[in-house]
């Protein structure tokens, strides 16, 4: 007897064969989509910390009148000039409950830091946009199971500290990458499928009282600022999305 499939055996494993091949950059795709709006909240987010900063540390100034909305109104316009707009977002896609959640989340973390923020007679008070960025991914992380964090080779928080992947990818951005592409690759991490998105950041002029020159001076949180010059690459921001 001739050892010669079905037809039909054949037909269906071509088909199985190809909805494999067409499921797998599909899912990954989606996924991709995901990390990649996340990342970009998370940009947004801290950039309207960081513009608030000499606001946030007034000694002089109890009520700072910084509250979730005032954040809010400013995220938002914030992200618009990106083309993102919020009110736009729906929970019944991927991106849109994302977004919304990563947005729920940056909400409680200026909501929680309102006593924080609110100290009277208190200059530095340690919510910068690092703090802002972790506790917001923390929060994030409960709700949507994707992890949200900000790293940098020159980590001054070790939970800001990079695993092998993110420095791998940080030294890519290093060397001749172009200035603000992110990367994103579908690997695995911890046994599950998942993509992994990294979205370089770099220093404006508001993080230059903390992270600019001289190189070694103490800023205002009485750390060693690294003296870094505007547009230098700081870090990334990392996203991790498990693939469903
Ligand atoms: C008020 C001072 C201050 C300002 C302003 C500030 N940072 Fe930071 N930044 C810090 C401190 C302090 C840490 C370390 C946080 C920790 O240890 O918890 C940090 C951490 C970071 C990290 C995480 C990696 C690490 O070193 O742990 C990144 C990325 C970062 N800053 C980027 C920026 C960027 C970009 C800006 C401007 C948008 C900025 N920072 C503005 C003080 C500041």
């Amino acid at each position: 007897m001739k050892n010669k499939k079905p037809l039909w055996v054949m037909a269906l494993s071509l088909f199985s064969a190809t909805m494999l091949f067409l499921h797998e950059p599909f899912a990954s795709q989606k996924e991709e989509a995901v990390a990649k709006a996340v990342a970009e909240y998370l940009v947004a987010g801290r950039a309207v910390i960081a513009k608030n900063q000499a606001l946030i540390n007034d000694a002089s100034k109890g009520d700072k009148g910084f509250t979730p909305a005032v954040y809010e109104a400013q995220v938002f316009e914030e992200l618009s000039r990106k083309g993102v707009d919020m009110k736009a977002q729906s929970a019944g896609d991927p991106v849109g409950k994302a977004l919304i959640a990563v947005h729920e989340s940056a909400m409680e973390a200026v909501a929680d830091a309102q006593p924080q923020i609110n100290e009277a007679g208190k200059g530095f008070k340690g919510f910068i946009p690092a703090v802002y960025g972790a506790r917001t991914g923390d929060k994030f992380y409960k709700k949507s199971g994707i992890r949200l964090k900000q790293t940098s080779i020159k980590f001054r928080g070790d939970y800001n500290r990079p695993d092998e992947f993110e420095e791998t990818v940080l030294k890519k951005f290093e060397s001749g990458w172009e200035k603000g592409k992110p990367y994103s690759e579908a690997t695995t991490a911890g046994g599950r499928k998942v993509v992994r998105h990294m979205l370089p950041i770099y220093i404006a002029k508001p993080c230059l009282t903390c992270h600019g020159d001289p190189a070694g001076e103490l800023d205002i949180a009485g750390r060693p600022k690294e003296g870094y010059k505007e547009g230098d690459l700081r870090g990334a921001i990392s996203v991790t999305v498990p693939i469903r």
